[in-house]
């Protein structure tokens, strides 16, 4: 593909039905977002409903000892409200609101859920919960399967002021009791079993296994709510299990006689908390509030991805990350779109199956990570040509970088030229998209998420100093200013949120990425900067990792770096010591990795693991120097740098000779 272009520019098609359909259009209307930035989000608050109005607008501060983060005070609103109840409310309770397309096409059906259905579902839900002793601001715990009644327990929160914490559903026991401590929950909402690829995911045995750790330490789960998704076996705590059919009838009648209405929620209550890896320590619990969510998703759902009323949009994201939560759950309901909500893989029964599912249900608008994109590259074209694709207009991409080879792929093999990509870069922290093409605007370039959002204002600085760096440059990515949809605060630690947003670069949001721009002013993410890996477009800590490997007996130390992949982006190499009295073997590296998929989950599940035999290479004041570590895993030992620093050399030596 040597003659293939830097730069695709929006087709006339295209742009002449998208809403901002030329450059000169996003300039005018970006610049008028950042001069006149509450002028600009006060206009765009109005694209969701409120019970009462908002007397200020943005109440900001970036100063190290003062962060705080404040957007529409004063307003009060509700996400459930805005997401269901108002299009059943002006007579659109009949439009699709999800497609719901099972694991398994062979034996399950697909089904159409309505708007009115969606809010019934949740209404009952939501009565469950308020029945069940939940009030405005408990936490909720929700570990579910990708079926509806996920959705339903998130909007049902919502609906209450229930905070919710959604984890995924690929998460251990461990896992799940560290976020249900750190977040003081007592509520559980959890399915039977889950359904992917063709096999059963043992939910309610994690959770139950969960529950056995925060019994021992608290706090006291009292209720988990059980979803019957599955049927297969699963053991029962009488006083505490309750399963949603069960629960069902009353709620019924609490709902008959008006309970349950959708909470006035001020625009600054927390709507969720969802834990994400950082550089050091536990995963942290990240805040997000409503008003300023609600805005700021619903309006990248929109402009990003070009919606008209017509469209069937698809991401297939899990709703326990958050693409799920901004643009399965809340962005796409709140803009009333019908969506496909997919419960399996895009391997099974095939790698076609993707494909055949935009086919089946008409999808218009495609939205995935870049590590499907490279897994189904390697199945060749096969797969995709056997389907039409027809119904596609525009495609995304998120998660990770994407691979110019990877891009074009997607384009003419999958979009058969003709749908623009937005590769959309952001953050569990940023609440939604931040630097994205507008798809009938903005020429793209492959592998650049290109140009920022309305109101986004990035920065990129010299890494050491700080300094604001101007045109063509290669550097830190900070955003310089805030959107409504920023995470606000760590839950129960706002100083840990200030230490790792606020103090890198004062008075700028730290993204923890680096970033180049280029002559166009296109920005194009280089990567994590901090010690954070991204697998397969799952962000894992090397400290977490770690801190998995040394809970095992074996093990005396760890180091965990990441390497390339050609599929999953990077994958995970551990370098271990072991104690006194174990020897290296195949057993025992096996058994390594297996405790860490135990601790914390399958995606944490170290690549390679090496047993570093003479011990790890250190400074002399005892620092692990993962530089260095990083180098002899890829296989670049002629490029280790400056070694003069190092306690022991000849460890170094050991290492090479041991690389797996
Ligand atoms: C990376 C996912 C390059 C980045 C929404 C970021 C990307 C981290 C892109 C956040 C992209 C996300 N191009 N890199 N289009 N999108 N990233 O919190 O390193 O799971 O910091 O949010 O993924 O991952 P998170």
């Amino acid at each position: 593909m040597s003659d293939a272009p830097d730069i695709y520019p929006p087709s006339q098609e295209f742009a002449a039905r998208a809403h901002i359909g030329s450059m000169a259009e996003y300039e005018e209307m970006y610049a008028r977002s950042v001069e006149d930035n509450e002028g600009f989000w006060r206009e765009q608050a109005e694209r969701i409903d409120w019970f009462e109005p908002f007397t200020t607008v943005k109440d900001v501060s970036y100063a190290s000892d003062d962060v705080h983060i404040r957007w529409y005070t004063g307003g009060k609103t509700n996400a459930c409200y805005n997401a269901l109840d108002r299009h059943v409310d002006a007579g659109k309770g009949d439009k699709t609101a999800f497609i719901f397309e099972p694991d398994d096409p062979n034996t399950q059906e697909a089904r159409h859920i309505s708007y009115a259905e969606a809010l019934r579902e949740t209404k009952t839900m939501a009565c469950v919960l308020t029945n069940h002793g939940v009030k405005k601001g408990d936490r909720v715990t929700i570990y579910m399967p990708m079926i509806p009644e996920a959705a339903y327990a998130m909007l049902a929160c919502a609906r209450i002021g229930a905070v919710f914490s959604v984890i995924f559903g690929g998460f251990s026991p461990e896992a799940i009791a560290g976020r249900i401590r750190d977040a003081d929950s007592d509520f559980v909402i959890t399915a039977d079993q889950g359904r992917r690829g063709g096999k059963t995911i043992a939910l309610k045995a994690n959770v139950d296994a969960a529950l056995q750790k925060t019994d021992a330490d608290g706090p006291t789960v009292r209720h988990v709510l059980v979803v019957k998704n599955t049927g297969g076996n699963i053991q029962w705590h009488e006083s505490r299990d309750v399963w949603l059919h069960d629960a069902t009838p009353e709620a019924q009648t609490t709902e008959a006689s008006g309970g349950c209405p959708c909470a006035h929620m001020d625009a600054e209550d927390p709507l969720f908390i969802l834990y994400t890896s950082g550089s050091t320590g536990t995963p942290k619990g990240v805040v997000h509030t409503t008003g300023g969510y609600c805005v700021y998703t619903s309006m990248t759902h929109e402009y990003v991805f070009d919606l008209h009323e017509d469209d069937v949009f698809w991401c297939t994201a899990d709703v326990g990350w958050i693409t799920g939560h901004s643009y399965i759950v809340f962005g796409p309901l709140i803009n009333g779109c019908t969506q496909v909500f997919f419960e399996g893989i895009p391997t099974f029964p095939d790698a076609g199956r993707f494909w055949d599912v935009v086919d089946k249900h008409g999808v218009t608008i495609f939205y995935t990570a870049p590590t499907a994109i490279r897994a189904l590259m390697a199945q060749g074209d096969a797969l995709v040509t056997r389907a039409s694709r027809a119904s596609l207009r525009l495609l995304g991409t998120v998660g990770e970088p994407i691979n110019p080879e990877a891009w074009r792929w997607y384009h003419e093999t999958v979009g058969d030229g003709r749908c623009p990509i937005v590769d959309t870069w952001w953050q569990t922290e940023t609440g939604g998209i931040m630097l994205t093409p507008l798809p009938g605007a903005v020429p793209q370039k492959p592998g650049s998420a290109t140009l920022p959002f309305f109101g986004i204002q990035p920065q990129v600085l010299e890494a050491a100093s700080g300094e604001v760096l101007d045109g063509p440059t290669e550097g830190i990515l900070v955003i310089a200013d805030s959107w409504p949809s920023q995470a606000r605060t760590v839950y129960g630690n706002h100083e840990r949120f200030v230490n790792t947003y606020f103090t890198a670069y004062e008075g700028k949001y730290f993204t923890g990425d680096g970033c180049r721009r280029d002559e166009d002013g296109y920005y194009w993410i280089t990567g994590r900067v901090d010690d954070v890996i991204n697998v397969s477009g799952h962000r894992m800590g090397t400290a977490e990792v770690e801190s998995a490997l040394v809970l095992h007996e074996a093990v005396a130390e760890a180091a965990v770096v990441g390497i390339p992949h050609d599929i999953k982006g990077q994958s995970i190499y551990a370098y271990v010591s072991l104690g006194e009295g174990y020897t290296p073997n195949e057993d025992l590296r096996a058994e390594l990795r297996q405790h860490v998929r135990t601790v914390i989950g399958p995606i944490a599940t170290p690549e390679f693991l090496q047993f570093a035999i003479a011990g790890l290479p250190k400074t002399r004041s005892g620092k692990i120097m993962r530089r260095i570590l990083r180098k002899i895993a890829t296989n670049e030992h002629d490029a280790l740098g400056d070694t003069s620093t190092l306690a022991d050399a000849e460890v170094v030596d050991k290492l090479i000779t041991g690389r797996r």
